[in-house]
């Protein structure tokens, strides 16, 4: 006897010779892979990563045909696993879910007890997903720079890609903790959004991603959140003050990094590098505590754009295309 339904909707992506071609569609749970959690979603996200999932040159996902949809929560259906019952509040995001693992885009999920986060007391299943796995990164990101030692009067931290998911949240995060934040943005129009969540300047990506003029610039910030990469990088490393740290997590700017070794040799900055899919469950946990706690942002929620099931495909072209702006969730079973 089981409460999990004969028959749900999901968003099927599956290759057609050089194309990959995305479908809702009606399946059964024994299309679902091999896992001890069934899951009735409430809620995902839409991550850059998603976008590259369902794109022929993405080099994202392992094998389709497959249900994009990095992270998701809701509500567990049927567990096999002592440490997860029916009925319990939870999330899942990286490992192979969305990649090689049928992922949230779709109303049930079915996963490895071992990527099962219990949802925090103070957290819902939406406000989980408006964080997301961008969320989880820029939090991972800012705890990063934290441990190197930042601290708020060490002056501006440098939000790169500001307008999409990890900038997004990254720069209400850091806003909301009392730190000055100079955000980046290739979309001038986002300006506003980005003071709305606490940024006191706002530059251009013409700017941050400028050719250098030499190997060393002036010293700047105290700190950047880098999801961007590529160029970027390579002018955050040049205009990082003494003793700064970057956390790269993302590649939206490119994946080429040319830079000279001053930055490191004459400044002591530190790169950090940020993974979100391998996080350690005890850090996972330990972060999702934070991010409904101490890191939490409230100005996120209001400038997050809700859609559903229905909804998605079109949504993933924008995001390729860089339109990505701030959160978004899809009300899946909510
Ligand atoms: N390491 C990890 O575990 C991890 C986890 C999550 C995400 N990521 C990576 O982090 C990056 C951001 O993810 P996301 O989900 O936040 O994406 P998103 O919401 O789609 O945001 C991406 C943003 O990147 C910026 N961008 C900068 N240069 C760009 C360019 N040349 N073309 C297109 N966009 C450009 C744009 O913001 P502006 O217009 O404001 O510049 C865009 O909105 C992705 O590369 C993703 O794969 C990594």
């Amino acid at each position: 006897m089981t409460n999990v339904p004969e028959t749900f909707r999901a968003l099927v992506a599956d290759r057609d010779g050089d194309d990959v071609r995305r479908a809702l569609r009606t399946m059964s749970p024994d299309e679902l892979p091999v896992g001890e959690v069934t899951i009735r979603v409430r809620y995902s996200s839409v991550n850059y990563k998603d976008a590259l999932a369902v794109s022929p040159t993405g080099r994202v996902v392992r094998s389709y045909p497959l249900v994009p949809g990095i992270d998701l929560a809701g509500e567990v259906l049927v567990s096999s696993d002592a440490a997860v019952g029916a009925g319990d509040q939870v999330l899942v995001h990286g490992n192979d879910l969305g990649v090689a693992h049928h992922g949230g885009f779709a109303e049930i999920a079915r996963v490895p007890a071992a990527w099962v986060v219990g949802l925090p007391d103070r957290l819902d299943a939406r406000e989980a997903m408006v964080l997301g796995t961008a969320g989880f990164t820029a939090a991972l990101s800012i705890m990063a720079l934290e441990h190197h030692g930042l601290g708020r009067g060490d002056g501006p931290v440098l939000v790169l890609g500001a307008s999409g998911g990890v900038g997004s949240v990254a720069v209400a995060i850091l806003a909301a903790r009392g730190f000055e934040v100079h955000a980046a943005t290739g979309k001038p129009e986002e300006a506003p959004m980005l003071r709305e969540l606490g940024a006191t300047e706002v530059l251009t990506r013409e700017e941050t991603s400028a050719e250098p003029g030499r190997p060393l610039e002036s010293e700047r910030w105290a700190a950047c959140v880098d999801p961007v990469g590529g160029a970027a990088l390579a002018f955050a490393l040049r205009s990082i003050r003494y003793g700064g740290a970057v956390a790269s997590s993302g590649l939206t700017g490119g994946t080429d990094l040319h830079t000279t070794i001053f930055p490191f040799i004459l400044r002591g900055v530190s790169l950090l590098g940020i993974d979100s899919v391998q996080t350690p469950m005890a850090t996972r946990r330990a972060v999702w505590e934070r991010l409904a706690g101490d890191l939490r942002s409230p100005a996120l929620d209001h400038l997050t754009r809700e859609i559903t099931l229905d909804e998605v495909d079109a949504h993933l072209d924008d995001v390729l295309a860089g339109r990505g702006r701030g959160r978004t969730v899809v009300r899946v079973g909510g």
